[in-house]
């Protein structure tokens, strides 16, 4: 696959898509408490993509996954299925992550949140894997190269003890959800694809509290640590301007911004 350039007219497309995925995980906060179920806060990110955004729930059959959301919760690494079983109780981390599409173009974006409140070692997980992506954009310009990226991301974390996961990555989007280059979250500078303006792909460390192994579960999507410490992961559609770097699913005033 090569890697695709957007024009001005893809990148305006983009914006629009990676907003609306941003606003989906503004709705789905103030529902993330103990109590809820993932499935539930599933049924509200389906709802308003579809019946308010009018836009496509991208991961809705994407490989036969069976959601909107991706909500992984403690253990889990990434995709995890929602669940009515699944309820969340006080001090219970989970990543929610969903993608929009629309007018054929995908923003992918997700985030943590805390049901309650989180003991100390889990806020400072939480908090070091958004340092980590936040690094990382922040090197994002013309000339900087993927190593840069996935150095940043692992210095920043095995500088706190902590462990980047390996066997999942950040990836190119646009029309396509999953397109080159594939971004590692683990690198050395000046290594791998040069950056060039137009091209967008996701940011989005999984970060393990203790080793960095992983162990997919027999329902084929839920990943989970194999020591089965906490992880958490952050994740940001960014765009390579001119000079810099755009960040096309943040929504202004939300923690999810540099
Ligand atoms: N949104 C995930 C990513 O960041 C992919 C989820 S695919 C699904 O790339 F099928 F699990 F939804
Ligand atoms: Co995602
Ligand atoms: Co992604």
């Amino acid at each position: 696959m090569k890697i695709t350039i957007k024009t001005p007219e893809d990148i305006e497309k983009m914006r629009i898509a990676g907003r609306l995925a941003a606003e989906v995980l503004q709705v789905v906060a103030p529902h993330v408490k103990p109590g809820v179920s993932t499935a539930e806060l599933d049924r509200i990110c389906y709802e308003h993509i579809v019946n308010e955004q009018k836009a496509i729930p991208a991961n809705v059959g994407y490989k036969g996954f069976p959601a909107t959301i991706c909500s992984s919760v403690n253990n889990v690494i990434c995709h995890g299925i929602p669940s009515p079983l699944k309820i969340l109780k006080d001090g219970d981390i989970v990543n929610i992550d969903v993608t929009v599409i629309k007018d054929g173009f995908h923003g992918d974006t997700s985030r943590m949140y805390v049901a309650g409140q989180p003991s100390v070692i889990a806020k400072r997980l939480i908090d070091v894997t958004r340092e980590a992506m936040f690094k990382a954009i922040r090197i994002v310009k013309p000339g900087a190269t993927l190593g840069d990226i996935g150095h940043a991301i692992q210095t920043h974390v095995e500088a706190e003890r902590f462990s980047v996961v390996r066997e999942y990555c950040g990836h190119g989007i646009g029309r396509i959800y999953h397109e080159d280059p594939q971004v590692l979250h683990y690198g050395q500078p000046g290594t791998g694809v040069i950056l060039k303006e137009g091209m967008t792909f996701t940011i989005e460390p999984m970060v393990n509290q203790g080793a960095r192994h992983t162990r997919l579960m027999p329902d084929g999507w839920t990943v989970v640590t194999k020591d089965r410490s906490l992880s958490a992961q952050w994740e940001h559609t960014v765009y390579v301007t001119h000079d810099g770097v755009e960040i096309l699913t943040r929504v202004p005033g939300d923690d999810n911004e540099l």
